[in-house]
């Protein structure tokens, strides 16, 4: 008989005597494991309590009401650890969550891809240059880029120097968010020089000015910064790929309010299409840990797989709990996210329904560079807006790699990048990323889709009332 489900009790590292892939071969495993003992006698990064308040939104989110927008760099790195580069991320969620809440009509709740995420995983584990054999760059928690020996072996210390980091971004998050500069009466200073002439920029400042008149008028009303909180604060919150169990592990804590054991690496974390297998290491951590979760899902995933996979990480069926990351291409969205629509919705499953747009749609240019054609990124967020409106389930969120420096690394978007101009400003450390120009545009173009289909749900509503 095959084994039930949740077999075995669950601890933080139960993980540890199931199979694994994609872990990192450290050459001296006294080391690892000091390093591990070492964090494991930190201060947890988040708290229990800001983890289930996201849980509770993106359980609003799961029926419908508001809309994840998650974003931020494929692969943090140490060496572009700078205010700058945090404060300008800032700014284009601030200003895409702007467009989606005003246009859109929405709550938004705010995710990045930061303040953790450093480990990457790799379809090879050994990467050869001329001959020369080394381990494939795995992220600046493990390894470094660079293509030389000493760079590319697993050293356990950076986990140390991911954690301090970690700790800093977040700081900074925190007091953006918190202490004045996500106050929608800021909301003319987000925009970042190098955008003043596009055209994105352009309707965000028509928008800006909109939302400037309506705040003059609740003023007028008695209703202002000094006496309503919404206004001048938001929220937002960390998240990564739990690739690194080691470190998870390390960094789970039990809460003491409720007994119960929270990843306190960041407030979301995902399983990647890579290392989903339901019975093995990295399903084994996540079902354990209460944080609101995602699972990655790419085209081999099964409606079967996918169902069993849900069994496991939200047995409950808590709403809120479980984001599905869908990430099929922009060929093959319309193949294979209505089977899975179909399925967890005749299973009476709550999940949150998010689109992730870039890593079905890289391509290597012919410059060697790796690339993603804006058009395609498009295209597959709008198909992921088809299906569930045919499927009738809410379009829930995004999921995004972006930055808020002006790269080019993404070839189309209005001030058109082309495939020469790759080189100009190519800077990630792994996937390409959209600029803060393109990330704009795709929220116009998400709010802009969300606002007429619910117009034309209202028209749909009157029709059969
Ligand atoms: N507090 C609300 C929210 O977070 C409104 C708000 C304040 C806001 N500052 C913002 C919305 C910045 C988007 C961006 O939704
Ligand atoms: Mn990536």
């Amino acid at each position: 008989m095959a084994e039930p489900l949740n077999a075995g009790k669950w601890s933080p590292s139960s993980w540890r005597s199931k199979p694994i892939l994609q872990v990192p071969d450290y050459p001296d495993q006294a080391a690892l494991e000091k390093v591990e003992e070492t964090l494991s006698s930190f201060p947890p990064l988040v708290f229990a309590g800001e983890a289930r308040d996201l849980k509770a939104r993106l359980g609003r989110v799961a029926v419908g009401d508001g809309f994840l927008l998650q974003g931020g760099d494929c692969a943090e790195s140490f060496s572009e650890h700078h205010a700058d580069n945090i404060r300008d991320f800032f700014k284009v969620m601030l200003q895409m969550a702007v467009v989606l809440t005003y246009a859109g009509s929405v709550p938004v709740v705010k995710v990045g891809r930061i303040a953790g995420q450093f480990a990457k995983p790799r379809s090879a584990p050994m990467e050869a240059i001329d001959g020369v054999e080394l381990p494939s760059y795995r992220g600046d928690i493990i390894n470094g880029i660079d293509f030389n020996e000493a760079e590319r072996l697993p050293d356990p210390r950076r986990q140390l120097k991911a954690y301090r980091q970690s700790a800093a971004t977040l700081n900074l998050l925190r007091a953006f968010a918190q202490g004045g500069f996500a106050n929608l009466e800021q909301v003319h200073n987000w925009t970042l020089n190098f955008l003043e002439n596009s055209p994105a920029a352009e309707r965000f400042e028509e928008i800006a000015t909109r939302i400037t008149e309506t705040l003059d008028f609740m003023k007028a009303c008695g209703i202002n910064s000094d006496n309503t909180r919404q206004l001048t604060a938001t929220n937002f919150f960390t998240s990564h790929e739990a690739l690194l169990l080691g470190y998870e592990q390390a960094l789970t804590r039990i809460d003491s309010t409720t007994g119960e054991s929270y990843a306190t690496s960041g407030h979301f974390i995902w399983i990647g299409d890579r290392t989903r297998q339901v019975d093995h290491a990295h399903v084994e951590y996540v079902r354990g840990i209460k944080n609101p979760v995602g699972l990655k899902c790419g085209p081999s995933i099964t409606d079967d797989d996918l169902m069993r996979l849900i069994d496991k990480l939200n047995p409950e069926n808590e709403a809120g709990r479980l984001t599905l990351i869908c990430r099929f291409g922009a060929e093959q969205v319309k193949e294979h996210l209505p089977r899975l629509v179909r399925k967890v919705q005749a299973e009476g499953r709550k999940v949150v329904w998010s689109c992730d747009p870039m890593h079905g749609n890289t391509i290597k240019a012919a410059t060697g560079y790796k690339t993603r054609p804006f058009d395609l990124v498009l295209s597959e967020v709008e198909s992921f807006f088809d299906v569930c409106q045919a499927e009738r389930v809410h379009a829930g969120g995004v999921h995004v790699e972006m930055t808020g420096q002006n790269v080019t690394e993404c070839i189309g978007g209005s001030n058109t990048v082309k495939e020469a101009d790759l080189s100009a400003r190519y800077h990630t450390h792994c996937d390409p990323r959209l600029n803060a120009d393109q990330a704009l545009e795709l929220a116009f173009l998400i709010a802009e889709r969300m606002k007429r289909d619910r117009n034309g749900q209202a028209v749909s509503e009157v029709k059969s009332a």
